[in-house]
């Protein structure tokens, strides 16, 4: 025991000179779209995905991370810190032909990384807007972009209803033709790693993946893993996720090879619950993408670095939502969030297990679907419909339909500490508790700016455009 100390004390020494001397850190912020909670190997021991169990366990599962409930407004929290109906994205998506953006006064966590001496760049799904080139990436933060503008494309032909869409930068391109978007996006990214120094240079790597959105595709090799899968589509569902598996996989060993995790954050996060009608699987949590329930709003997420984290290995309980990634990554570089942003610096708690920054969150507001849900504490309030998929839908092949009709009570409460899987309205027992929430979910739609949902327009049609969604239409 004595003769461990000296050593122990030069340790700590050089831990100090080191952080004394410590750049703002590498950061790589990785998306999944539409991930369930049951669709990871930590939660589900059929899924395939040894990468991510692997940087999840040696990492901090984020057990309690909150997302919107569908993925243009995730995004938007990501990127801006504001809730989405503070920036007009809380109804659904942005639709190809429908001029959503996200709006330029809100400045984007790679404007504010810019100044820092960060290097910005962006590989995969926008949907935040494409219709004028300044709601673009390559003019919303980021030295180069290559990707798509919408939210549901064709894996291999990069088609979304009638028109192409990919670029690199401003440019349409055409990766090889049939090559599987999650190749592509992933030697994108370590092109990107060739291009920065990892020593002198600071990255910023935005990967936002098509992976596991619809439509159903993946080579054969990923989907052969799960032969014992009767459900045709459920085991092409599982096969795109281990394909995404391995894409991570790929991502951090060229990080690693070329001295990037020396000083690398890796966030991982999903933008919504999974969505239980295309095959994908949230239990034991209630609901699906798209709604209100845990299912469509807890997302799966972790983080993992070699070195930058002081407590690893274990399940992380504490309260996150989407909108504290903008505040958490940019202190950590170095920055200021502005005044009045709705996210709040989580560093202590992903860093060290501290107690979360928040007690309360807004699920969404959306007055379009006449919906709500705020958190406070272990309470949750949802008002009116949580959605259309409110069940426990069962791991494939399914015993029941997953669509349902029910009508629910105006306001529900439910004890998320007691209750998490959402099973017991208790409304009526705590009137004086629906009623604290209800004030305070008040208060905050009182800050609600209207939906920016306009109605289609022919103007963006691909036939304007050389058969591209482009932008120049509004
Ligand atoms: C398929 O087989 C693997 C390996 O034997 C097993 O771990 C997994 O649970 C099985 N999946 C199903 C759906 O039975
Ligand atoms: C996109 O921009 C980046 C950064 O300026 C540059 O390295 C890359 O060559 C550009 N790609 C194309 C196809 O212009
Ligand atoms: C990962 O790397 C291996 C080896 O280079 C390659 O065969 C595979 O296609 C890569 N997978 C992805 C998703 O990029
Ligand atoms: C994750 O959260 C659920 C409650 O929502 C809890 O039952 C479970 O124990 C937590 N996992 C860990 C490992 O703490």
């Amino acid at each position: 025991m004595e003769s461990t100390r000296p050593l122990l004390v030069i340790a700590v020494l050089m831990n100090l000179v080191l952080l004394g001397a410590a750049k703002p850190p590498h950061i790589i912020f990785i998306v999944a779209d539409d991930l369930g909670w049951n669709d990871v190997g930590w939660n589900n021991d059929q899924m395939f995905t040894p990468n991510l169990d692997k940087m999840a366990s040696r990492g901090v599962i984020l057990n309690s991370s909150y997302v919107q409930p569908v993925c243009t407004p995730s995004r938007n929290c990501y990127m801006t810190g504001y809730y989405p109906f503070h920036t007009g994205l809380q109804h659904i998506a942005i639709l190809p032909d429908r001029a959503g953006y996200m709006p330029t006064k809100f400045p984007t966590l790679p404007e504010k990384l810019k100044p820092l001496g960060y290097s910005n760049h962006m590989v995969g799904k926008w949907h935040l807007g494409f219709c004028n080139w300044n709601y673009t990436p390559t003019y919303r933060g980021f030295d180069s972009f290559m990707g798509f503008y919408n939210g549901k494309e064709d894996y291999y032909t990069r088609m979304i209803a009638t028109g192409y869409d990919f670029r690199f930068n401003d440019s349409v391109y055409h990766p090889q033709e049939g090559e599987y978007s999650t190749n592509v996006i992933t030697n994108r990214a370590i092109e990107i790693m060739d291009s920065v120094d990892p020593v002198n240079d600071q990255l910023y790597l935005y990967l936002p993946f098509q992976s596991v959105h619809v439509p159903l595709q993946v080579p054969e090799r990923f989907e052969n893993i799960y032969s014992n899968i009767t459900t045709k589509d459920r085991r092409t569902y599982c096969g795109m996720v281990s394909a995404l598996d391995e894409a991570v996989g790929n991502i951090t060993s060229a990080l690693r090879d070329r001295g990037f995790m020396d000083n690398a954050l890796i966030v991982f996060t999903t933008d919504n619950g999974g969505p239980t009608y295309t095959y994908s699987n949230n239990l034991p949590l209630r609901g699906s993408k798209t709604t209100l329930w845990e299912g469509g709003t807890r997302g799966v997420a972790f983080v993992y670095s070699d070195n930058l984290l002081n407590k690893t290995g274990y399940t992380n309980n504490e309260m996150i939502h989407a909108v504290d990634w903008f505040p958490t990554l940019l202190k950590l570089a170095g920055g200021e969030p502005d005044a009045g942003i709705d996210g709040v610096n989580q560093w202590p708690t992903i860093s060290s297990g501290a107690p979360s920054a928040r007690s309360e969150f807004v699920y969404n507001i959306d007055e379009i679907f006449k919906n709500a849900g705020i958190r406070i504490g272990q309470y949750k309030l949802i008002e009116g419909s949580p959605g259309r998929y409110n069940n426990w839908t069962p791991l494939p092949p399914q015993t029941a339909p997953d669509w349902s009709n029910a009508s629910f009570p105006e306001h529900q409460l439910f004890d998320l500490e007691a209750d998490p899987t959402e099973h017991h309205d208790i409304a009526n027992d705590h009137p004086d508790v629906v009623s604290k929430l209800l004030d305070r979910l008040n208060f905050h739609k009182a800050t609600m700016v209207p939906a920016n949902f306009p109605p289609a327009n022919p103007a963006s049609y691909p036939t304007n455009f050389g058969g591209n969604w482009s932008p120049g239409w509004c």
